[in-house]
This record gives C-alpha cells, structure tokens and sequence, in this order.
C-alpha cells in the first residue's frame, strides 16, 4: 500500500527529492493562501513583539505541506527547528531530552502528534503553558518534583487525524490551522515550479496533466512528474507532452481523475460487494486485506473531495458519480425497510 505510485504518504526515496523542490519561504509556497495569510500575521507580530511564536497546529490530509509549511515557519522566523513525531517519543525522558535542548524561540516540529502517549502529553503540557520541565526526583516516600525552566520554544505539531487528539492538548495550540487540497490553478503552478528545479521538459499540456491526476496533493504531483519524465526518456524523446503523461500515467494505472487501483478496488467493494452501502470502513477493510486507518487516511479523502463517497452513520455509501466514473449503471441504495 505504501508503494502506490499516488500515495501521499512519504517514502524513504523521497527524502532528498523533497528537499530540493520545498518551497523555503511563504513568497514561494504556492496555494493554501489564507493559511499563509494567517501565517504571515502571526509571524510578523511575534516578531514585532521579539517574542517566541504561539504553538500552531496544522491538520489536514497527508502530503499537502505540514512538515514544508513547518520548515517555512522556523525559516522566517530566523529561528532553528527540530523535527520528531508523536510515536517516536516514547518515554518522558525522551521528551525531556529534547525540550531541554531548545534555544529561545526554536521550533519543535511533532509530526502525527496525535500519536503522542499520555504520560509523554502530560508532560508536554506545563512546558507548553509555562515553559516548565517538571521532573521527579527519588523514589518512594522522599520522592520530590522540582521545575525546570526552559527557554520560550515553539511547538508546531501536524496531524491528518485532528478528531483523534486529547481536547487539554489541542486547547494548547493558539493557531489551528487546516490545509486543504490545492486548487488546480496552484497545481499547475506546483508542477511548474517542479520540472524547473528538475530540469525537466515538459509542455503546458503535459503540465496540466500531471496536475489534473495528482489529487490535489504536491507530493504526488512531484512523484507522478518524475516517473513520467523517466517515461519520456525511455520511451519518447525525452519531452513530456500531454500524449507522452497520458501513455505514461495509463501504464501506473494512474486514471484520469488520479485515482488508482486501491482507491478503485474501495469503489467496487463497496458497489459490488455491498450493494453500493452502506457499509461500514470495517468491513470494507477486511474485503480488500487493508488496513482501516490506511483507507480512512489516504483513501477516502479525496474520494470525498470527489463526491465519490458519502460517510453516513450506518456506513459508506458509494454515490452517483462513483457509479458513473467506473461506468457502472446506477442503483438507488436499498432504503431501510421500516414496516
Ligand atoms: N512543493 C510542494 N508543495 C509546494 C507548495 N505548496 N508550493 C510550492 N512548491 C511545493
């Protein structure tokens, strides 16, 4: 699953291709433009005031820009960033560990903070509120708390699961923000960006189809431009036309609209199996040997951008244009019999 050529989630390969196409400041980041309003505000007052930014969490699909727009955030703000993720913060000690090694106004970048323990929250709390590293010392009887201080920091957390974080930890982020997936004007304009950092030949048609089949999501933008550039090296004259994305694209099953043979396979189960629904994400799961938190993140998403899917409380129900888009003949929904 996590190899699907339009996952949005990151893989290890991407690492150093990521870096290169970041945006590295809020002129340069394309889209999302009333985040970056906020942003800009934020970021200019906390420095008007020379103090250390309030906490900010951004929440949203996976491969829209949180970690990007995190990086941006410490950049502008002259300040350093380090990066963890909720999981990988097991113990408290592992949190005291690197709150103590912050300097006046770094940021903190926590990545699925939704993942974050209990106990390592509860230690987070006071030092976001306060500033302040409660640590216990002895054991037993004689055991006593003493506080740390510690310099102003930032956190700057991430999650595509806002509905799965703690209320006492969400009411410490003073700027909650929510990226949304990109307009098609700003993903052609992503793919642009891209093939010129790259190098890459590729006309405004070839553009606009990679932008067209991306799902509204950068990463994949820039994943689906480097495979159809290899595309056109090997199977063309190295220049991607619309001809050149659409034999390319069509060979990774990647179809018109950006959907994929998972997302297709949710679609069919769904129609087929359960009578268009609805059906519960659970059972879907077990259908397709997937796991559910997978299809709920990367899957359903854009299927409900698209209108394909509607979640109700008895389950997810296949609708009209999912039909239409797989070119199955429309059946209304079987209606509850109530007498
Ligand atoms: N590359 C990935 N996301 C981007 C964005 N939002 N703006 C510019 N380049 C990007």
């Amino acid at each position: 699953m996590t190899d699907r050529i339009i996952s949005p989630k990151k893989n290890s390969e991407e690492a150093g291709f990521d870096v290169a196409l970041r945006p590295r400041s809020l002129d340069e980041y394309i889209g999302q433009d009333r985040v970056k309003e906020n942003l800009r505000i934020l970021i200019e007052a906390a420095q008007a005031r020379a103090e250390a930014l309030d906490h900010v969490l951004i929440y949203g699909p996976p491969g829209l820009g949180k970690t990007t727009l995190a990086h941006v955030v410490s950049r502008e703000m002259g300040v350093g960033i380090k990066v963890t993720a909720g999981p990988a913060i097991e113990r408290a000690g592992d949190l005291a560990a690197i709150l103590t090694n912050l300097r006046q106004g770094d940021v903190l970048f926590i990545d699925e903070v939704h993942r974050l323990g209990r106990v390592v929250e509860e230690v987070l709390y006071p030092a976001m509120e306060d500033f302040g590293l409660d640590i216990i010392i002895g054991k037993g009887p004689g055991a006593r708390s003493i506080r740390l201080k510690l310099p102003r920091f930032t956190i700057i957390g991430a999650t595509t699961r806002l509905a799965l974080m703690t209320a006492p930890l969400r009411a410490r982020f003073g700027a909650v923000y929510r990226l949304d997936f990109y307009k098609e004007a700003a993903m052609l304009q992503i793919v642009r960006r891209s093939a010129g950092i790259l190098g890459v030949d590729v006309d405004e048609e070839g553009v606009s189809e990679i932008a067209r089949r991306a799902r509204g999501t950068p990463r994949v933008a820039n994943r689906l431009l480097k495979r159809v550039r290899d595309y056109a090296q090997v199977r063309a004259d190295g220049i991607i036309t619309r001809a050149v994305a659409q034999d390319a694209l069509a060979l990774l099953e990647v179809d018109p609209l950006g959907l994929d043979d998972i997302d297709r396979r949710v679609l069919w189960t769904i129609i087929e199996k359960f009578e268009g629904g609805p059906v519960g994400l659970e059972t879907i799961a077990a259908a397709l040997s997937e796991e559910p938190d997978t299809i709920m993140d990367v899957v359903e998403p854009y299927l409900l951008q698209l209108g394909f899917l509607d979640r109700t409380p008895r389950g997810r129900i296949a609708t009209r244009r999912a039909y239409h888009h797989l070119g199955v003949e429309y059946r209304e929904q079987a209606q509850p019999n109530l007498f």
